[in-house]
């Protein structure tokens, strides 16, 4: 778990990010896409192509439940419930994939605000992501 100081600095940029949901979101999945193709499988049923309304709109969708998650802190669990479940009995999604779009979010948030990212922002996002991931593919076991 997070201790107080990693929430706190997880907390400290998410203002930033929040204000650019869409663009970080959308460059999120074009860097999982063009650097892991293989998780393009997932969605057969959406145009990825560069900047589409679908990208733009799935990208969105995935930092808002992050944002939640970061709202939720503390029940991170409880906030992400349903998504947790959508991905493990319907979606199927092999949990190695979290890992590969958690390296995506965090390069992007790096891009975009490189002052802000020093090294605990770093680590603390790292280790949100990843409690995030172990949340969506928890109901797996
Ligand atoms: C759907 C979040 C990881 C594949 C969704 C939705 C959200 C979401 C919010 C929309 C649910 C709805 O419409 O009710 C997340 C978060 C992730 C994550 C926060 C990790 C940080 C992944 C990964 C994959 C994936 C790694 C596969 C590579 C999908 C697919 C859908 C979906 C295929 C359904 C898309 C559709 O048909 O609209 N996810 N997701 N997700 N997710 Fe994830």
């Amino acid at each position: 778990t997070l201790t107080q100081a990693e929430k706190a600095a997880v907390v400290a940029i998410w203002g930033k990010i929040a204000a650019q949901i869409d663009a970080l979101g959308t460059e999120s999945l074009e860097r999982l896409f063009s650097n892991y193709p293989q998780t393009k499988t997932y969605f057969p049923h959406f145009d990825l192509s560069q900047g589409s309304a679908q990208l733009h709109g799935h990208g969105s969708k995935v930092l808002g439940a992050i944002g939640e998650a970061v709202k939720n802190i503390d029940n991170i669990t409880g906030a992400l419930a349903t998504l947790s479940e959508l991905h493990a009995y319907i979606l199927r999604v092999d949990p190695v994939n979290f890992k590969l779009l958690s390296h995506c979010i965090l390069c992007s948030v790096a891009a975009h605000f490189p002052n802000d990212f020093t090294p605990e922002v770093h680590a603390a996002w790292d280790k949100f992501l990843s409690q995030i991931s172990s949340v969506l593919t928890e109901k797996y076991r």
